[in-house]
C-alpha cells in the first residue's frame, strides 16, 4: 500500500472488546493476572500499555522498520540511546544540533566517561579521521537545528558499517515523510514526536524506530529499567497526529518554499538558510535522501543586531514566540536565548549559530497570511 493509507491504518486495529475503531487510551497502571506468571501480554504499564503498542506499530510502520518504540520525550529516547554506551565509548555528533542534545551529552554523560566529538558533517568523509577503537555511535541531525545543514546519511552509514559502529539519526525536522534514514543506512530512527508526529503543540513525546531484534531489547530494557515510559492519553493524541502527517507535511512544504523565497528576496534579508535552494550547500544530498524540503527555515537580517532581530520577534502577529516546531500553526524563534541557550556562546558563534538568527517554523495557515505577517514584522 502506498505511504498515504499505511500512515492512516498503520497499528489501528478495531479494539478487540467493544469494536472501537480508535485505540482506547487504556488508563491503568496494571493488568489481572489469570495466575502468577500468567497473563494477556499485558503487566505493568512501566512495560507496556495498549495504547503504546499500537502507536509503536504506527512508528514502525512509518519508518519501514522492524521496532517501533515509545518515549515520555525526544530527549528520553535521545537518553536511552546513548545508555546503550559504556564509561570510555566516544560518540561523533554534527556540531549543529538541537541544544538539548548537546546539554544531554555534554552535561550529564560526559561525566560518566562518555566522550563527544563535535564535528562539521557536510563531507561524510571528514568523519572518517574521528573514528577510533573506542567510536561506537555517530549520531546525526539532518537537516539540523536551527541552521538546516544536511548530512549524507547513506554515505555516513557506509563508512559506519566498515568500522561496525552504530548510527542514530535525528529525523525530528524531515518527519518520516520526508525522509527514512533506515532505508539509507542508519540502525535508529529518532524523532521528538511533539514535532511533526504529534502536530499539533499538545504533547511532549518521543520515539525510536529500528530493525535489529537485539538493539530493541536493549533499548526496552534501558526503557523500563530507567523508567521514561509515556502516559497512555500522551500516546492516543500522537497517533491521532500521525494519521493526517502526510497532509500536513504536504502543506509544510508548499508553505515552506513560498515563505524562504519571499525572505530571500525581502531587502532586509541577508541570508536564508532553507535546504531546498539549488546554491544550499548540500542541495543534491537534500534532493536525494528527502522527499520534499519541509517548512523549517532561519534567517538572518542585514542590520545584524540582537535588537532588530527581537523587533522581528516580537512584532508578529500570526507566527507565535515559542520554542518547538512542527505543528499546524506557525512559529517564530530566538535559537540564542531559547533553544540552543545551552550551548556556550563561543561554541554557538564558531559554528555559524549568531546572535541574531532567527528560526521559523512554518504552519499550515494561508501563505499569503504568513509572507504579510513577516513583512509587517520586519517593517
Ligand atoms: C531536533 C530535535 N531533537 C530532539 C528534540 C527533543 O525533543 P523533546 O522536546 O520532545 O524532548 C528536539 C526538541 O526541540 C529537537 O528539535
Amino acid at each position: 500500500m502506498k505511504l498515504a493509507t499505511r500512515i492512516i491504518h498503520a497499528g489501528a486495529e478495531p479494539d478487540p472488546s467493544t469494536g472501537a475503531i480508535m485505540v482506547p487510551v487504556y488508563q491503568t497502571s496494571t493488568y489481572v493476572q489469570i495466575a502468577p506468571g500468567q497473563n494477556k501480554g499485558y503487566e505493568y504499564a512501566r512495560s507496556q500499555n495498549p495504547t503504546r503498542t499500537a502507536l509503536e506499530s504506527a512508528f514502525a510502520v512509518l519508518e519501514n522498520a522492524k521496532f517501533g518504540l515509545s518515549f515520555s520525550s525526544g530527549v528520553a529516547a535521545t537518553d536511552a540511546v546513548i545508555k546503550l554506551l559504556s564509561p570510555g565509548d566516544e560518540v561523533i555528533a554534527s556540531n549543529d544540533l538541537y541544544g538539548g542534545s548537546y546539554r544531554l551529552f555534554s552535561k550529564i554523560f560526559q561525566k560518566f566517561g562518555i566522550k563527544f566529538h563535535y564535528i562539521n558533517m557536510l563531507d561524510a568523509d571528514h568523519i572518517s579521521d574521528y573514528i577510533n577503537n573506542n567510536t561506537k555511535l555517530i549520531w546525526i541531525e539532518t537537516p539540523t537545528n536551527p541552521l538546516m545543514n544536511i548530512t549524507d546519511i547513506e554515505a555516513v552509514a557506509a563508512i559506519a558499517k566498515q568500522h561496525k559502529v552504530m548510527v542514530c539519526v535525528d529525523n525530528t525536522f524531515a518527519s518520516p515523510y520526508l525522509q527514512n534514514p533506515l532505508d539509507l543506512g542508519a540502525d535508529i530512527a529518532l524523532h521528538s514526536a511533539t514535532k511533526y508526529l504529534g502536530g499539533h503543540s499538545d504533547v511532549i513525546h518521543g520515539c525510536l524506530m529500528l530493525n535489529d531484534a537485539e538493539l530493541r531489547e536493549k533499548l526496552f530494557f534501558i526503557q523500563k529499567s530507567c523508567g521514561a515510559v509515556p502516559g497512555p492519553q500522551d500516546c492516543f493524541l500522537v497517533h491521532r497526529g500521525i494519521k493526517t502527517l502526510h497532509v500536513r507535511m504536504q502543506r509544510h512544504c508548499e508553505n515552506g518554499e513560498k515563505v524562504a523565497h519571499f525572505l530571500r528576496n525581502h531587502p532586509k534579508v541577508e541570508k536564508v538558510y532553507w535546504c531546498g535552494f539549488e546554491d544550499h550547500p548540500n542541495y543534491d544530498i537534500a534532493r536525494k535522501q528527502m522527499r520534499g524540503f519541509g517548512g523549517m527555515m532561519s534567517f538572518t537580517l542585514k542590520d545584524d543586531s540582537k535588537e532588530t532581530a527581537y523587533k522581528v520577534l516580537s512584532s508578529t502577529r500570526v507566527f507565535a514566540l515559542a520554542e518547538s516546531l512542527g505543528g499546524v500553526e506557525s512559529l517564530i524563534n530566538h535559537p540564542a536565548s531559547m533553544t540552543h541557550a545551552s550551548i556556550p556562546r563561543e561554541e554557538r558563534i564558531k559554528n555559524g549559530l549568531s546572535d541574531s538568527l532567527i528560526r521559523l517554523s512554518v504552519g499550515i495557515e494561508d501563505a499569503d497570511d504568513l509572507i504579510e505577517d513577516l513583512n509587517q514584522a520586519m517593517g
